[in-house]
């Protein structure tokens, strides 16, 4: 797997592929992998003849008060994984790179409507950043097919949006969310969680699961939110939100919709966690 940080080196060996008419996926990661990521490298390898991954810690997409600083950092390890799960190429730029002429003069990409409610809404600018890297990403490596995770539910929805909105010439793909047999979501950020609040985590899964049930049974959407909020404060998380939502464009959802997607944030410890389900009434 060549490892580079240079844009051009990325262009140059990509180009050689499409030369020869061989399609390219492309994962793009923040790093600290998990069999979540590795589960898009192995479908992006069904898909394409060659596999391209990026890590980068975008700091346009942390708040203020959010842990760029201490989000985990395990190249070594990543490497490793990416090498074993068949992907060819790694881009691994530096901030300079990628915003050469500092944050406050990037150009952005904002997705509106979509990007400023559910997680847009406690993490204000999070999904300019995530739009804007994305495109970046998009129009350096051009593949022919990306990869995200559905555990990102609403950053998937919005790159799908980005997408069709420019005419970006990409296949966008939802994987779905790796679990723990407890149901917990993998993700970089249970690593906050103590052994203690590891125990408690499964139960964002486990309400959702319930919470459809109960919607699907025709309970009133509104008291089953409620009930499935005081569950998760039972449990010892602190919901953010739980919400009930059309599963493609995000909007609220009517009693006409049938294809549904809750979505949840909770907090626990020094952890935000999320989770989602999508399903047919
Ligand atoms: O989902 C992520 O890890 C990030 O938001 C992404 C898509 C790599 C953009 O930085």
């Amino acid at each position: 797997m060549l490892t580079t940080a240079k844009i051009e080196e990325i262009r140059a060996r990509i180009k050689t592929w499409k030369n020869k008419g061989e399609s390219v996926a492309f994962v793009p990661t923040m790093g600290n992998l998990h069999a979540g990521h590795i589960s898009l490298i192995t479908e992006g390898k069904r898909r394409a003849d060659h596999v391209v991954a990026s890590i980068f810690v975008n700091p346009m997409q942390f708040g203020p008060n959010e842990d760029l600083a201490g989000y985990p950092r395990t190249l070594e390890a990543d490497q490793q994984k990416l090498v074993e799960a068949g992907c060819e190429l790694l881009f691994l730029p530096t901030p300079e790179i990628i915003y050469p002429r500092g944050l406050a003069a990037q150009t952005f990409v904002e997705v509106p409507g979509i990007s400023e409610q559910l997680c847009g809404a406690t993490r204000p600018g999070h999904f300019r950043g995530a739009a804007t890297i994305v495109c970046k990403l998009f129009n350096i490596v051009q593949p022919d097919i990306a990869l995200f995770g559905r555990k990102d539910y609403q950053q998937l929805q919005i790159i799908r949006t980005m997408v069709e909105d420019l005419s970006l010439p990409v296949e966008v793909m939802g994987v779905d969310t790796v679990r723990e047999s407890s149901g917990l979501a993998l993700s970089s950020r249970n690593g906050y969680l103590t052994a203690e609040e590891r125990a408690k985590a499964p139960a964002l899964k486990r309400t959702l699961d319930d919470l459809a049930e109960a919607i699907k049974a025709g309970n009133a959407v509104d008291s089953a939110i409620n009930s499935a909020k005081a569950a998760l404060q039972a449990a010892g998380l602190t919901p953010d939100y739980i919400e009930l939502r059309q599963a493609q464009t995000l909007a609220p959802a009517t009693d006409k919709d049938k294809e549904l997607v809750l979505l949840a944030a909770a907090y626990l410890g020094k952890a935000r966690l999320i989770d989602n389900l999508v399903f047919n009434r």
